[in-house]
């Protein structure tokens, strides 16, 4: 028996060019993210149909604009169901969203894109003991979800924190995510396939699920005079600081800043800036201790890290921070599945084998 020597994997695909797109572009050293032709600053006070709208059309898809969809009735069955059982939000959705049945790949785009917000409003409040609520013909996206999660209609600054957090949220490169969608329409399979595999994909604490612990880190520290005794016990027992840190950026996320300053109007304006100075001090002492431990990794504040604030403010659970990402993300999976469909070529990498070799 011999073993085949093998050409090195590169087991995270960094620098890996997969794709063409016109979707959207990080410049990781730079610190700029590019979505459909536009700057993300560009996007703000956009409303996410429109980022929608943008992302859908240079992916070559030009449909109306998407309404957010009631839920059907096994849809609902099944939410309840696993409110019974109190299964995890993301798995919740994942679950929901494969019950979502569609015609075709414009029709299959619009239910997913207008039952997310339903789906998630729905299934906090069934944890919540409380029934779920309709859709208003009145509303978008963004204020319907909150308004479906609260039972009241939001306060425009609200929704404004939120649209602006769907819009930086929508679309972001190659991502694990976006790679698992591209990868199942890459087969020729449906778009409602592509995108339940995407959520498995965001539910990952590398991934998605990192601005719950974020924000739990931030409250665990409470005080900014004990964030450095906190964070550095952290440090030295191994772990990682959530929120920080990107295969991409290093340099600053843009993302984050957009995210900062969108949290601080909102806490301005509830006239309650002790959270959002807390975190700001726990940011501080982060990145400087980041770089103590880790020196010249370049870990910097992601996107994570003031998602978690900014969801914070808009009174979600932190158990629906990812799935309120799965509900901004989708947009730019739909797109890519788009842009996919419209290649028409499998993805197939090859591996190398490492085992061994009969003889
Ligand atoms: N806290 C502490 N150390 C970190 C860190 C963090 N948030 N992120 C990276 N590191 C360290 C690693 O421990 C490693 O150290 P080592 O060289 O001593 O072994 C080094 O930095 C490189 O890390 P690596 O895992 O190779 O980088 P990556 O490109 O795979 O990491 C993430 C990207 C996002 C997975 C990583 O930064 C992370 O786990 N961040 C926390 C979770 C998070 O916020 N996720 C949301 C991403 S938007």
């Amino acid at each position: 028996m011999e073993t085949q020597t093998a050409v090195r994997a590169n087991g995270g695909l960094e620098g890996v060019i997969a794709a063409e797109t016109r979707l959207s572009m990080v410049d990781g050293e730079r610190g700029e993210l590019i979505v459909a032709g536009h700057r993300l600053e560009q996007l703000a006070g956009r409303t996410f149909e429109d980022v929608l709208a943008l992302l859908w059309d240079a992916a070559g898809h030009s449909g109306s604009r998407v309404r957010a969809a009631a839920l059907r009735a096994s849809t609902l069955a099944l939410l309840r169901d696993a409110a019974a059982r109190r299964v995890a939000p993301m798995d919740a959705l994942r679950m929901a969203a494969g019950t979502l049945t569609a015609e075709d790949d414009a029709e299959a785009a619009h239910l997913l894109v207008g039952s997310f917000p339903t789906i998630v409003a729905a299934y906090a409040r069934l944890l919540r003991g409380e029934e779920p609520l309709a859709p208003r013909e009145s509303l978008g996206l963004a204020a319907n979800y909150l308004y479906m999660s609260s039972g009241s209609e939001p306060h425009a600054e609200l929704v404004r924190g939120l649209e602006t957090y769907l819009t930086t949220v929508a679309d972001h490169g190659f991502n694990a995510s976006t790679f698992t969608a591209r990868v199942i329409v890459s087969t020729g399979s449906d778009f409602v396939s592509a995108v339940t595999g995407a959520i498995g994909a965001l539910k990952g604490p590398l991934h998605g699920g990192a601005p719950g612990p974020a924000l739990d880190m931030v409250f665990e520290i409470g005080d900014a005079s004990r964030a450095e005794s906190v964070l550095r016990r952290k440090l030295e027992g191994g772990e990682r600081l959530m929120g920080f840190g990107h295969r991409i950026y290093k340099v600053r996320d843009p993302r984050a800043d957009v995210l900062a300053a969108a949290a601080a109007r909102m806490f301005s304006r509830a006239g309650d800036l002790e959270l959002y100075e807390l975190a700001r001090a726990v940011e501080t002492k982060a990145l400087e201790l980041l770089e103590e431990y880790k020196p010249g990794r370049r870990i910097k504040t992601n996107v994570e890290f003031y998602t978690a604030l900014l969801l914070c403010g808009l009174d979600l659970d932190t158990a629906f921070f990812a799935p309120t990402f799965a509900i901004g993300r989708v947009a730019g999976w739909t797109a890519h599945c788009f842009e996919q469909r419209a290649l028409g070529r499998l993805i197939r990498p090859q591996s190398a084998y490492v085992g061994r070799i009969p003889a």
